[in-house]
């Protein structure tokens, strides 16, 4: 009994398109990204709840206000178990970089929930799954559409709108996806109530520049379809702009966008929340893939990812 262990894994992911737009009931399209993960793991120890992560290492009782969502769910399951909140600790491994719109704090609250499934050996099904995380994301994000939850439950490629049964989308394209991260924290909570202030103050431009992400995302649906990463390029460019014009970029972020379309990228967006975080960047060669991550690094870039897209897992 003293070996006593649980573990659970969560990935990060990355959205294509749609943010923003997807919190007013337009479709996002996101993928999983696996090249990132978090590791929770879950250990017998006598005494009161410890967590080991990259926000806090001590008392679970003593974590800081931005883990209150992840405190809240793992107090909230031990007691609907009946089992007493003590006697273990947590270890949260991650490879996923806070709170830059790759999806991690859903990934942290996925991978502990599944972690604490595993250690009280219950059965956990997708929807119980959805549910829990969606009590932690409630405090982190305020009003979360619940795409970053449902793309780490499926780990398959989803066409996403908010309230609607996950719709795997199946997809193979010969191109490359480069992930960049600015270094800088992304803001999603701020950014997503300043585009509802946007809406309320001016909903003829507000709607206006929602809707008209809504339709690019039915387009980059067809331009996956029909394997035209031209198209698919030009429509994540022009997304971007219309993000900066509901103000949920900043000059970081435009500056990494400029400098892998100067350096022949398809296409380059933000994805996520914005104000901070990551951009996207579409090649068509891996060749091309790495030239602009060279010059994403030599112009502030932290860190980049490729995903080669004719690899992305897909549902079936
Ligand atoms: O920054 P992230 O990865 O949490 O993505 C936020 C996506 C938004 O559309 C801005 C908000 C949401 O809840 O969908």
């Amino acid at each position: 009994m003293d070996n006593k262990i649980g573990v659970g894994t969560g990935i990060g992911k990355i959205i294509l398109i749609g943010e923003h737009a997807v919190v007013y009931g337009q479709p996002a399209l996101a993928i999983p990204f696996p090249a990132t993960k978090i590791k929770t793991t879950i250990r017998r120890k006598k005494g009161s709840i410890t967590l080991n992560c990259f926000f806090h290492q001590g008392l679970l009782s003593n974590s800081p206000k931005k883990l209150v969502g992840l405190v809240s769910v793992i107090e909230q399951i031990v007691h609907s178990f009946n089992e007493r909140l003590e006697d273990f600790s947590i270890d949260i491994e991650s490879s996923i970089p806070p709170e830059r719109g790759m999806g991690s704090s859903a990934a942290v609250a996925i991978a502990t929930i599944r972690a604490l499934y595993d250690y009280y050996n219950r059965l956990l099904t997708d929807d119980e799954l959805f549910k829990w995380a969606n009590v932690s994301e409630q405090i982190v994000h305020g009003n979360p559409s619940g795409i970053d939850m449902s793309i780490i439950i499926g780990e398959t490629p989803l066409y996403y709108i908010k309230g609607k049964a996950f719709v795997p989308f199946t997809f193979k394209l010969d191109a490359y996806l480069i992930v960049a991260d600015t270094g800088e924290l992304g803001q999603t909570q701020a950014a997503v109530s300043s585009v509802r202030k946007l809406v309320e103050s001016n909903p003829e431009e507000g709607k206006s520049l929602i809707k008209q992400l809504g339709v690019l995302t039915n387009r980059v649906k067809v331009s996956i379809e029909k394997k035209d990463v031209v198209k698919l390029g030009q429509s994540m460019t022009k997304a971007h702009s219309l993000l900066k014009k509901l103000g949920v970029s900043n000059s970081s972020l435009d500056r990494l966008v400029s400098v892998a379309l100067d350096n022949e990228a398809l296409g380059a967006k933000l994805t996520g929340g914005g104000r901070g975080g990551c951009i996207i960047a579409l090649a068509s060669t891996i060749q091309q893939a790495d030239f602009i991550c060279d010059k994403l690094l030599s112009n502030g870039a932290k860190n980049t990812w490729i995903l080669d897209m004719e690899l992305i897992k897909n549902g079936q």
